[in-house]
């Protein structure tokens, strides 16, 4: 079995130092850290990442027991500098990026020094990768710190398996073009070969902005970056369920709730977090606050413990908000509090799992309100926590957490809709048992199947199932090789078939369809093919039948125009190949002329069977959401129709779907017994002729991206170069 390589900047394991400076070694906090931390894979692993100390605090020394330290741990350590760690990491990543991508925007720095080193730690963080890397190694990325990774590994190896995953939300696409290195990060991440996210609205997010950003389009959540294909998909992370909903037992644990003094008199409500604006502490001490007010007779009958766990301390978003966290506290417990009953008892620091257990099973209800949160993995926590205990906690959880799409049966809650909050507070609290009961196990059963280790397995499998298909689905290049074994079948074949598109196959394409007529070079070529009696040529296109007719109807050859709409022999007969109504254009053509009134340079072309939407010529960001506007307008608005909305090169084509290139290649294959077929094509309808051809034909797309070609080559001069072969004259 293949090993793993994780890479992530925050490890397992932290190092510090205490007062007498020895080092420290503890167990860090966060999603990321204690989620991966408890998987127990088969497969052999390693873990990168910094140690969380700044490397001026370090003599060799130190250095080597650190290495050696979490050599056992089966990790090793990306050192940075004051500088870095400043820049880098409180820097770019939590003082931009982190509020950004939570919806803070205004709170967002954007400093050009800042992202330069977060470049240069990218880059840091690429080379200790490199050093640690053997052949068949899958490599996974994790979260926002990294972003540039997945593409300086895949420039540095290029045949590299990598996965990435953001463990935070992806914001929509007005947030992320506020970012000045917007393309950079995007691409960053498409180094990539899978793309994982906590949720599905993220994958949306993600896959728009890259559209609309770096124009790569994608179709059922792939894409092809580069001639790669690259999927998108949601994995929800888990928890280890055993571990939590079997603590309980542990003797530590019981030891531990000994010390909460909640009982029927008192209830207990916790709240448990990193200290973070993210997580809507002051909103929720402020719905407290307002519930004790609201509810007198719950005065003296319920304790908030709440634990902040010190985070990104050099921040001064964090510093300020610690600040403002314990002002609030003391303001509630001062008002409130009575000789005998503290209101909240605040916690600030980090807690070992027992007593973090200890809470979970001694608690009447679990606040979790987050403004904006990835995915919150101590609500999953506290729900498997319930399991077994004769009186069960009720969990209060924000629809703004990713969590919230898996644990629907807890009480949701706006964390910004005070009074909502203040109702499921007092609810949860009077919820009966068997009610409780009922809405945890239906939790428990769901997060008890999507542990953490199935949500790493099934990332893994499908890193696994996208290198299978990127290596079928890459053309292969038609190399020297394979055009001299072709102009040899060729050669010996006294019937030869050869089916071309036009636009983009034989032209290259212009800002104006009607520029594309055939240069004299096209029109010579085409007349060899045509006079060697063995050949029969077919233009094969999309165009109007008067357009082709005018450029090349006086060559002895055929056409099937309009996408099979019309028929032409090499004596120049036309025929209609399908009679279709054309009722549809009337509904179609307003909705297509509307966008044509907003997209400047954009113009409609209409041909017998179908309408087409050009936007070659148009501003290339507002042509890409105008283009998924239309699609969007014309699929809910012609679903019942006999027609199909397809996106070509800079086009979209609105046809009766009926006529079909697919149908047409198949016709002229089946009247002769032929020796030799040759078809070539670039866009997306010269895919159903590629389909329809026999086993021995050879095709060839023009251009890149996945195709059911047999090869590619990368430009109409190519296609003349082998064309030129075959007459002879190269
Ligand atoms: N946690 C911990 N000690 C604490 C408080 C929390 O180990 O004192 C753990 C908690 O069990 C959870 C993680 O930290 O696994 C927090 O992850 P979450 O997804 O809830 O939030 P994040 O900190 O990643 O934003
Ligand atoms: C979130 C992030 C993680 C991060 C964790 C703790 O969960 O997604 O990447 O590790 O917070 O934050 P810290 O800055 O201490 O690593």
């Amino acid at each position: 079995m293949s090993r793993l390589v994780m890479i992530s900047n925050r490890l397992p394991v932290s190092v510090s130092k205490d007062e007498s400076g020895s080092l420290v070694f503890s167990r860090s906090v966060g999603g990321v850290a204690t989620g991966i931390a408890s998987l127990s894979e088969p497969q052999e692993r390693l873990w990168l990442g910094w140690p969380g100390i700044v490397s001026e605090q370090l003599n060799d020394q130190e250095r080597l027991e650190i290495i050696s330290h979490l050599q056992h741990e089966g990790c090793g350590p990306v050192f940075l500098n004051a500088k870095e760690v400043n820049e880098f990491y409180d820097g770019f990543s939590n003082e931009t990026i982190w509020p950004l991508f939570h919806y803070f925007a205004s709170r967002s720095k954007f400093s050009q020094e800042h992202f330069e080193t977060y470049r240069h730690v990218n880059q840091l963080f690429c080379d200790k990768i490199i050093s640690y890397l053997e052949p068949g190694d899958s490599i996974w990325v994790h979260d926002y710190q990294l972003m540039l990774l997945p593409r300086m590994i895949r420039e540095k190896v290029p045949d590299a398996h990598i996965g990435f995953f953001l463990h935070i939300p992806f914001p929509s696409f007005e947030l992320i073009r506020h970012l000045p290195w917007r393309v950079e990060i995007l691409e960053g991440i498409l180094g990539a070969d899978l793309v994982g996210f906590h949720e599905y609205d993220y994958v949306r997010h993600f896959l728009s902005s890259v559209y609309r950003i770096t124009g790569h389009d994608h179709y059922l959540s792939e894409l092809t970056v580069q001639d790669r294909l690259v999927r998108v998909d949601a994995f929800p992370m888990g928890i280890d369920y055993k571990k939590y909903s079997s603590c309980g037992e542990l003797e530590e644990v019981k030891a531990a709730m000994r010390n909460f003094h909640n009982s029927e008199e008192c209830k207990l409500i916790i709240s448990i977090d990193r200290l973070d604006y993210t997580k809507g502490i002051l909103h929720r001490l402020e719905a407290f606050d307002a519930f004790l007010r609201e509810n007198r007779e719950y005065i003296g009958k319920v304790s908030l413990i709440m634990v902040a766990v010190p985070s990104r301390t050099n921040v001064p978003e964090y510093m300020a908000l610690r600040e403002e966290i314990e002002r609030s506290v003391s303001r509630i417990n001062g008002n409130f509090g009575t000789i005998n009953w503290t209101p909240i008892q605040y916690l600030y620091c980090s807690m070992a799992f027992s007593e973090l257990a200890a809470l979970y099973n001694a608690a009447d209800l679990a606040l979790i309100t987050p403004l904006r949160d990835g995915m919150n993995l101590v609500a999953k926590e506290f729900i498997a926590c319930q399991t077994g205990r004769d009186k069960q906690g009720v969990l209060v959880l924000s629809e703004m957490a990713g969590a919230a799409s898996e644990l629907g049966e807890a009480l949701i809650v706006n964390p910004f809709d005070r009074s909502m909050l203040v109702s499921a507070i007092k609810e949860g609290l009077e919820m009966l048992e068997p009610e409780k009961q009922r809405r945890n196990a239906l939790m428990q059963t769901r997060l008890s199947r999507y542990t953490v280790g199935h949500w790493a397995q099934d990332f893994l499998r499908r890193l696994g199932e996208v290198i299978e298909k990127q290596e079928h689905s890459v053309t292969r290049r038609f190399s020297k090789k394979y055009r001299v074994n072709a102009k040899g079948h060729y050669d010996s074949a006294e019937k030869r078939l050869l089916l071309f598109d036009y636009d983009g196959t034989l032209m290259p394409f212009f800002n104006r369809p009607e520029l594309a007529c055939p240069d004299q070079e096209l029109l010579d070529l085409l007349k060899k093919l045509v006079l060697d009696v063995r050949n029969e040529v077919v233009i094969i296109s999309g165009r109007d039948r008067a357009t082709l007719e005018g450029w090349v109807g006086h060559l002895p050859l055929s056409m099937v125009v309009e996408h099979g709409g019309f028929i032409r022999d090499r004596e120049g007969n036309w025929q209609s190949a399908i009679s279709a109504d054309d009722n549809w254009k009337n509904i179609v053509r307003p909705i297509l002329e509307l966008y044509t009134d907003r997209t400047p340079g954009a113009f409609i072309e209409e041909k017998v069977y179908s309408l087409v939407w050009h936007y070659r010529k148009s501003e290339r960001d507002l042509a890409r959401l105008r283009t998924q506007e239309i699609k969007n307008a014309l699929y809910t608005m012609t679903s019942n129709l006999n027609i199909g909305v397809f996106e070509g090169n800079k086009i979209v084509e609105v046809k009766d779907i009926s006529a079909n290139k697919g149908h047409s290649v198949s016709s002229w294959v089946n009247r002769e017994d032929w020796g030799f077929i040759f078809c070539a094509g670039d866009d997306y309808t010269d895919e159903d002729m590629f389909l329809s051809l026999p086993e021995r034909a050879v095709s060839c797309k023009i251009g890149s991206g996945p195709s059911n070609a047999d090869y590619r080559l990368d430009s109409p001069a190519e296609l003349r170069e082998f064309l030129r072969m075959l007459t002879g004259d190269e």
